[in-house]
């Protein structure tokens, strides 16, 4: 997924320093406190740390329960028997049966077709084209039946965010915006005009059992018992709940109020203090006081709110830090309309790593 700040490019970057710190056989627990799309986590988990994965937002704890939390692909026992196996498959295969069928579900005139969809919305005050009329009505039709079959116990809660993770990532790459959800465009893009269609979800097999929480990182950082905390928040002013509401609300299904032009949702639960450049180092400095790592690592960069001067400055009153840096090439959902004030299209990539005393 194109997601701001998405670590996607900088894994091996994260990997080759933050393993000089620890190895995977040490049997520690990573806990990736900000995790968004979830890929570090992902990532550490393929190398065998134990993970624990936090975000505010709903449609990312979704994706992190699906991708961290799943250690194999589901069964869908108590579904697949009574759904129609596709033609062609050669293999009896639960997971191809069940997107299937919701690919091949017949659309309903649901929630987001009405509020984010040309048909929907046409003659309203607010005219919205998030997604094609087909697109916005099909995910309707997948998501009331899959929290049709969740409330009703045909799917386990491990198969209710498989589908929820793969309707985020399908609607994602069908969305009509540049990038974010603060605004959609005029004309239909090419690839909003293909088809929504649920795929598999890439599962990393594992025997461990790995946490996934939906809570504000500040309550969370003195709870959870961890040896290394990766905390990759927010640079700038732009709040995740305002860029991503459309996915919330898909993720969620709970029928908001909306609001404007673009159809947001009340987020002010959501608003994180990262973005807010008087709130933020203190932010990050109860993180550091609270956690219970033995070692803490911070994606941060030279655009971002906080000067590398005061988080180096902050840090070394709770241990020894260094700062490893790389220059990293911006990613589209960087370089969109809102950003153009940026002039480089290359940033300097910050990981402060912090030894904590004990
Ligand atoms: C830079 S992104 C993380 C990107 C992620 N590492 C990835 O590669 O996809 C920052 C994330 O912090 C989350 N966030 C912001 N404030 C938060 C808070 N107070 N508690 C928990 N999550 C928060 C946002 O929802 C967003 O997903």
């Amino acid at each position: 997924m194109n997601y701001i700040g998405s670590k996607f490019s900088l894994l091996s970057f994260l990997e080759t320093h933050i393993t000089q710190f620890s190895t995977p056989d040490s049997g520690w627990t990573f806990f990736d406190i900000f995790s968004g799309t979830g890929v570090v986590g992902r990532h550490f988990k393929k190398l065998g740390f134990h993970i624990v994965a936090n975000d505010i937002q709903y449609y990312s704890y979704c994706l992190n329960r699906a991708y961290i939390g799943i250690n194999c692909q589901p069964g869908f026992i108590g579904i697949v028997e009574h759904l129609p196996q596709p033609a062609g498959l050669s293999q009896y295969d639960a997971v191809d049966v069940v997107l299937d069928y919701l690919n091949r579900l017949t659309g309903v005139e649901g929630f987001i077709y009405r509020n984010y969809c040309p048909g929907g919305t046409a003659g309203k005050d607010f005219p919205r084209q998030y997604f094609t009329d087909e697109n916005g009505k099909l995910c309707d039709a997948i998501r009331l039946q899959t929290e049709d079959w969740h409330r009703d116990a045909f799917i386990s809660d491990d198969e209710y965010f498989y589908l929820l993770a793969s309707l985020i990532e399908a609607m994602d790459k069908v969305a009509n915006t540049a990038s974010v959800y603060g605004a959609f465009l005029k004309h239909v893009k090419p690839s909003a005009r293909k088809p929504l269609r649920l795929e598999r979800l890439e599962i990393i097999p594992d025997n461990r059992l790995h946490r996934v929480y939906n809570c504000d990182g500040g309550e969370l950082a003195s709870k959870v018992q961890c040896d290394i905390l990766y905390i990759d928040p927010p640079y700038n002013q732009r709040q995740y709940c305002t860029n991503y509401h459309v996915l919330e609300t898909i993720a969620k299904y709970d029928h908001p109020q909306l609001y404007g032009i673009t159809g947001l949702r009340d987020y002010r639960h959501q608003k994180s203090d990262f973005c807010n450049s008087a709130k933020a180092l203190q932010s990050l400095e109860r993180l550091i006081r609270e956690t219970s790592a033995k070692y803490v690592f911070l994606s941060y960069n030279s655009e971002g709110l906080m000067r590398e001067d005061e988080i180096i400055r902050m840090m070394s009153q709770y241990g020894v830090v260094d700062l490893r840096k790389e220059d990293y090439r911006r990613f589209r959902a960087d370089i969109d309309r809102e950003n153009r004030r940026y002039r480089a299209d290359s940033v300097t990539e910050y990981l402060f790593c912090l030894k904590k005393a004990r």
